[in-house]
């Protein structure tokens, strides 16, 4: 099966959540995918009914890129994707344990999904990209970035890494007709927050309902704002709910509100 017979777009975590939203967006739009995740059962089932439904071409590569030779392998194939056209890095998960009591290593894995393999898929996406002169990037970092809190230390940092990378990328990339942008949703109530370790996290019950906003809007807004030929902002916060919190995360005055969102947790 030939993807690049038409465009294609490249998802990774497209097995759930933001990513299997994407997936289905692009298809409406006529573009082949590349599905990327760890369940096959998943990816397979969401090819079949976007295949059916649209008529395109989607290819699943199973991978854990949180390891070494899985990275390397999706690295490869989007290499050789000459018609890509968008990327979107949505692989990831959370933490809920506050140092020195984490789980070593599932905090080490969420380094190397969120920084080294955004990173790595990125630069494979820019060998086809640049060599076409077009081509989106998507990166799925967060509102968390913005903020630091209990429980949280390597999901906010990591957040963090990927909202600034994304932007020194979309710099080094401006003049190749190359778009970046670093998606920064809030609570959103995926599959995220009812897996490990989040199932449990204490901070989702302090949310309150007003803060929780739906998938589908934020990739609407993510969409709409990347294919803005005007808009020219890499990082994308889809909601003023949000712009306020993280406003009041760096103002002092603002504290009152901080500390009834979250009791004093996030600074
Ligand atoms: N939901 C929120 O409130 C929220 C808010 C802000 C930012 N985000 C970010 O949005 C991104 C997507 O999250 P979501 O809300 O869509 O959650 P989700 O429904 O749990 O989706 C996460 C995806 O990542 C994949 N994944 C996890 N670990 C992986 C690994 N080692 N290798 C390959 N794929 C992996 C999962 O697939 P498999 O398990 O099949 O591998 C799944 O498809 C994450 O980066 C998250 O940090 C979420």
């Amino acid at each position: 099966m030939d993807i690049t017979s038409g465009p294609v777009s490249v998802i990774s975590g497209a097995s759930s959540g933001f990513g299997a939203i994407y997936a289905e967006r692009f298809a409406r739009r006529g573009h082949n995918l590349l599905l990327i995740a760890r369940r096959t059962d998943r990816l397979q089932k969401l090819a079949a009914a976007l295949t059916d439904k649209y008529g395109v071409r989607a290819e699943v590569m199973t991978a854990d890129l949180s390891r070494a030779e899985d990275l390397r392998r999706v690295e490869e194939r989007i290499e050789t994707l000459s018609t890509i056209e968008y990327l979107v890095n949505s692989a990831g998960f959370g933490g809920n344990r506050p140092f020195p009591d984490v789980d070593l290593d599932l905090e080490t894995r969420m380094i190397l999904v969120h920084c080294l393999a955004t990173m790595r898929l990125c630069r494979a996406a820019l060998v086809p990209m640049t060599a076409k002169k077009s081509g989106k990037i998507i990166n799925l970092a967060s509102a968390a970035g913005f903020l630091a809190g209990r429980g949280a230390a390597d999901y906010t940092a990591t957040k963090a890494y990927m909202i600034t990378f994304s932007r020194s990328l979309q710099a080094d990339v401006a003049d190749r007709g190359i778009r970046v942008q670093a998606l920064c949703p809030g609570m959103v109530a995926t599959e995220f927050h009812q897996t490990n370790p989040m199932r449990d996290a204490p901070i989702k019950k302090r949310i309150p309902k007003f803060f929780w906003i739906d998938a589908e809007k934020v990739v609407t807004a993510s969409l709409k704002s990347i294919d803005c030929r005007w808009l020219r902002r890499v990082v994308c916060m889809p909601t003023l709910r949000y712009k306020i919190l993280i406003w009041a995360g760096y103002e002092w005055w603002l504290a009152p509100l901080r500390i009834l969102f979250s009791r004093g947790r996030i600074r």
